[in-house]
C-alpha cells in the first residue's frame, strides 16, 4: 500500500496555522527509502515565505488560544498528544523505521521514548515555577518563568520523534509557539506529529512544521527576526552557522552537535554485564547517533580478552532493510554512506580486527556499510578523533587511570561517557573528570533517559534539553520587585 494512503495529511504539505497546505512556490522534493533508494513520497520544499507564514502565525497563537492556555491546560494538551502518539504506536514505528532506515524494534523505542516525553512535560507543565527572594525591608520580590514567545527547532534525520520530544515537547511546556524545521532527509513522523497534536486539541499556531532544506528553509528559520529562540541538532558545521545567524538578532541557542565519545573499562570491571552496553552504543541506528559511544577504552591487562569478546559480537551483526529487522539497518543517504567510506578509506595503522555482515537480500539501492571493529593504539588517528556517523568503533588500550582520563578528553566533543569498574573511589573520581555533558557509570545510555538532562561541552555544543532542566533554557526569568513599604 502507498505510504499517502496510510496518512491523514497530505505528505506534500507544511502545517501552519492548524492547517495543511502547500508551500508556497509550490516546490517540492523526493524523499528517498534508505533501505532500498526507491522514492518514498513528495515533500513540501519550504522556504523563506513558509517559515514567515509560521513564525506569522506562531506569533498570533501567542497572543490569542495559545497564549491564554494555563499551565495545567498545557500540560493536559500535551498527555492527550502523548496518548495518540501511543494509539499510533505501529504507524510511528512504520513510518520511522521507513523513512530514517531504523530497524524496526529501534524505532518503536523511539515512539515509546516521543511518548514519554510527552508524559514527562504534561506533568512538569504546572510544577515549573519562579521563587521570592529575600530582599531589603519594605520590598517583595518574585521571579517568574515566562516562554521566550516563538521558539525555532531545526532537527535532524538520525532520531526525529526522540529530538521532537525533547525539543518541542518542553518549548510547548513552557508556552512557547514552535516553529519546526525537519530534515529533508527524513520528516514524516515529524508531519504526523502536528496531526497527532492538532487533533489533540493544540491551538492553531502553538506548532508550525514547514519542511525543506536547510539552505533555503533552515537558514531563513534561524536568522528570522522574530523568532526569540533557536534549538539545533546537527553538525558542528552548521551549528555553528546558526549560532552567528542568532548573534545578528541576539537571541539564544541550544546546540547538541554530536560527538566522540568514550566508554572507559578498567580492569575490575564486569565485563560480561559491559559488553552488550559496548557494542549497541555503537551500532544503534548504524551509528548514526549523536551520544554514540565510538570510542572504546580499554586497560592493556584485559585488552585483549575484551577486544576478542567484542568480535565476536561484530561477527554476528546482520545488517538489512529496516523492515526485516536485523541488529543494523542502511545509513541515511548516499551522501553519508561516502562520508563514511571516505573515512573508511584511511584506516591505515589500524588493524580491522572483525565486521558485520550484510545480508544478501540487501537491494542494491540501499545504503549498506559493513560495521567495523578496529583496534587502535594511537588515540590520535583521524577515525579516533573524529564523528564518523557510521557502525565504526575504535578500541583504544591505556595503562593506567591518568591515561584513560587523559584519552577519553582527547577530543573536540565532550557529549557523553562511561566508566566501568568496581571500584567506587574511582568511578567518583572518573565521574568528576570526564569532560562530558553526561557521565554513566557501569552502564551507557545512548540517547536514553527523559528525565536526564542532556547536551554537550566544547564542539558538542551547549545548553541543555531532556529533564526538568530544558524547562528552563526554553524560558526566560523576569524578576518583580515590589516596594510597598
Ligand atoms: P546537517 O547539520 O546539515 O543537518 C541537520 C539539520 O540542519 C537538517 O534539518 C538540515 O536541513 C539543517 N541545515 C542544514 N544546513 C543548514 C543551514 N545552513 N541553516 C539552517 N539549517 C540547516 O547534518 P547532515 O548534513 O545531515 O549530516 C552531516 C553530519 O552531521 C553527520 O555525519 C554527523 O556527523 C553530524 N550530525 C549530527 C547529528 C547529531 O545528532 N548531533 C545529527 C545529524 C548529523
Ligand atoms: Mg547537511
Amino acid at each position: 500500500m502507498s505510504l499517502q494512503n496510510l496518512l491523514p495529511f497530505n505528505t506534500s504539505h507544511c502545517f501552519i496555522d492548524g492547517e495543511w497546505r502547500p508551500s508556497v512556490s509550490g516546490g517540492v522534493l523526493p524523499l528517498l527509502n534508505p533501505s532500498d533508494g526507491d522514492i518514498l513520497c513528495e515533500i513540501a520544499a519550504g522556504d523563506a515565505d513558509d517559515i514567515n507564514a509560521a513564525v506569522r502565525a506562531a506569533s498570533a497563537a501567542l497572543d490569542s488560544d495559545w497564549g491564554r492556555f494555563t499551565a495545567l491546560e498545557r500540560g493536559r494538551v500535551l498527555a492527550r498528544t502523548g496518548a495518540l502518539v501511543s494509539e499510533n504506536l505501529d504507524l510511528l514505528s512504520e513510518l520511522e523505521a521507513t523513512d530514517v532506515g531504523k530497524p524496526v524494534t529501534q524505532a518503536r523505542a523511539d515512539v515509546i521514548a516521543l511518548a514519554r516525553y510527552l508524559e514527562f512535560y504534561a506533568g512538569a507543565a504546572d510544577k515549573v515555577h519562579g521563587e521570592t527572594l529575600p530582599y531589603l525591608d519594605g520590598y517583595t520580590v518574585y521571579t517568574l518563568r515566562e516562554p521566550h514567545g516563538v521558539t525555532g527547532h531545526i532537527i535532524p534525520w538520525n532520531y526525529p520523534m526522540q529530538i521532537i520530544g525533547r525539543s518541542v515537547g518542553a518549548a510547548l511546556t513552557m508556552g512557547n509557539a514552535c516553529v519546526l524545521k525537519p530534515a529533508e532527509d527524513a520528516c514524516l513522523t515529524a508531519l504526523m506529529f502536528a496531526e497527532l497534536a492538532r487533533q489533540a486539541g493544540l491551538p492553531a499556531g502553538a506548532l508550525n512544521v514547514v519542511p525543506g532544506t536547510g539552505e533555503r528553509a533552515g537558514a531563513a528559520l534561524a536568522s528570522h527576526k522574530e523568532v526569540q529562540h533557536i534549538s539545533f541538532t546537527g553538525s558542528v558545521k552548521v551549528g555553528e552557522l546558526i549560532q552567528s545567524q542568532a548573534a545578528g538578532n541576539v537571541v539564544p541557542v541550544t546546540l547538541e552537535l554530536g560527538g566522540k565519545s568514550p566508554q572507559v573499562v578498567f580492569e575490575d570491571a564486569d565485563i560480561e554485564a559491559a559488553l552488550p552496553f559496548l557494542v549497541n552504543a555503537g551500532i544503534q541506528n548504524a551509528g548514526q547517533t549523536c551520544s554514540a559511544a565510538s570510542r572504546i577504552l580499554v586497560q592493556k591487562t584485559i585488552y585483549n580478552e575484551l577486544l576478542n569478546a567484542m568480535a565476536e559480537k561484530y561477527r554476528g551483526l546482520r545488517v538489512g532493510p529496516a523492515a526485516d529487522d536485523y541488529e543494523v539497518g542502511p545509513l541515511i543517504s548516499a551522501s553519508q554512506k561516502q562520508r563514511v567510506e571516505s573515512y573508511l578509506s584511511q584506516d591505515d595503522q589500524l588493524q580491522l580486527v572483525a565486521s558485520g555482515v550484510i545480508v544478501n537480500k540487501a537491494p542494491e539501492g540501499g545504503n549498506y556499510v559493513e560495521p567495523r571493529l578496529y583496534a587502535c593504539s594511537d588515540a590520535s588517528h583521524i577515525l579516533a578523533q573524529q564523528e564518523i556517523f557510521g557502525p565504526v568503533q575504535v578500541v583504544i588500550p591505556f595503562e593506567t587511570e591518568e591515561q584513560a582520563v587523559a584519552i577519553a578528553n582527547g577530543t573536540e566533543f565532550g557529549l557523553v561517557a562511561s566508566v566501568w569498574t568496581a571500584n567506587g573511589a574511582r568511578q567518583m573520581r572518573m565521574a568528576k573528570q570526564l569532560r562530558a555533558g553526561q557521565v554513566f557509570i557501569n552502564n551507557y545510555g545512548a540517547g536514553g533517559g527523559v528525565e536526564l538532562p542532556f547536551g554537550g561541552v566544547g564542539k558538542s555544543g551547549h545548553g541543555r534539553e531532556k529533564g526538568f532542566e530544558a524547562l528552563y533554557g526554553f524560558s526566560t526569568l523576569k524578576t518583580v520587585a515590589a516596594l510597598h513599604g
